[in-house]
């Protein structure tokens, strides 16, 4: 397990890495964050991790506290003290410590950094399986296009899915279309093998992954249509996968009960995870 965090400008150990107890992510999730992977010093789209960030931030009206310059250098000491190769970095910034009030007028706060590392076996690289879903009614609130850590209904959500023995849940709105997973964005490929994924409506996290993606399919000259989907759609694709920067792009073979391609692993979403990880490897 790594050992060694960054929390409010200072490297700490584990068991002495601790947060207020009046810090405003922790009262309210007035918070924001970022994951992004790393390999052998690459990181998978760190620029625009970084820039979704500051996005994020912008929306909540808190100023990240130190320079991008600055953040990156601490982002790297953190991995190289844990001596890390392969694994994921966890970015947070909170607004800030407050006595406890839910209106942050005329506060002057120090917004907390908080970042840490965790390490993943090589396998979780090359182990390529298909998972299965669950579809479960969208109840989040009206800007999930913020990358907030209030994730109440995505944890409540990710853990019926656990729960049923499956590996996501996928949200359907009230018009029964498809909005994206608890923690990753959600694509169908449909019989004349083009790829659908929702639009950025504003229902939906713009996930980086799948920016990522839609560029190796342009590329490729592999047909996408931003649009809406609906659960139906969904349920009788040809080809169902999710992305997101940890499940890179991870095949759904069952949803519900309905077997997607047979249960086994479509093609086009095969090569989509091929190209993506070629992508990565030199994305800095
Ligand atoms: N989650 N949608 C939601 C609700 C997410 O939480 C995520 C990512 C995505 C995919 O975004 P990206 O491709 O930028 O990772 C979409 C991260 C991995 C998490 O919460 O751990």
């Amino acid at each position: 397990m790594a050992k060694i965090s960054y929390v409010d400008g200072l490297y700490l150990h584990y068991k002495d890495s601790k947060i207020h107890i009046e810090d405003r992510g922790y009262h309210f999730g007035d918070a924001i964050y970022e994951v992004v992977m790393f390999n052998e010093g690459i990181f998978f789209d760190y620029d625009e991790h970084i820039k979704r960030l500051l996005r994020s931030l912008k929306s909540l009206n808190i100023t990240l506290p130190i320079s991008c310059k600055s953040l990156k250098i601490i982002i790297k000491n953190v991995i190289k003290k844990n001596k890390v190769v392969f694994g994921s970095i966890y970015i947070q910034v909170s607004r800030g410590v407050a006595q406890r009030n839910h209106s942050y007028k005329n506060l002057t706060l120090k917004p907390i950094i908080i970042i840490s590392v965790t390490e993943k076996n090589n396998d979780y690289l090359n182990n390529f399986i298909g998972v299965s879903a669950i579809t479960l009614n969208d109840n989040r609130w009206a800007r999930p296009d913020i990358k907030t850590t209030q994730l109440l209904p995505n944890i409540l959500a990710k853990t019926i899915a656990d729960e049923k023995g499956a590996y996501e849940a996928i949200f359907v709105d009230q018009d029964d279309y498809i909005t994206e997973g608890s923690s990753s964005n959600i694509w169908i490929v449909n019989y004349d093998n083009e790829l659908i994924t929702r639009n950025l409506d504003g229902q939906i996290l713009s996930g980086i992954t799948r920016n990522a993606v839609k560029n190796c399919a342009v590329q490729n000259n592999i047909k996408i249509l931003e649009r809406k989907f609906l659960k139906d759609e969904l349920l009788t694709a040809k080809e169902v996968f999710l992305t997101s920067a940890t499940s890179f792009v991870t095949p759904i073979v069952k949803i519900d009960n309905s077997s997607i391609n047979n249960g086994l692993i479509g093609e086009l979403s095969c090569s989509l995870r091929e190209l993506y990880l070629k992508a990565m490897k030199t994305s800095n």
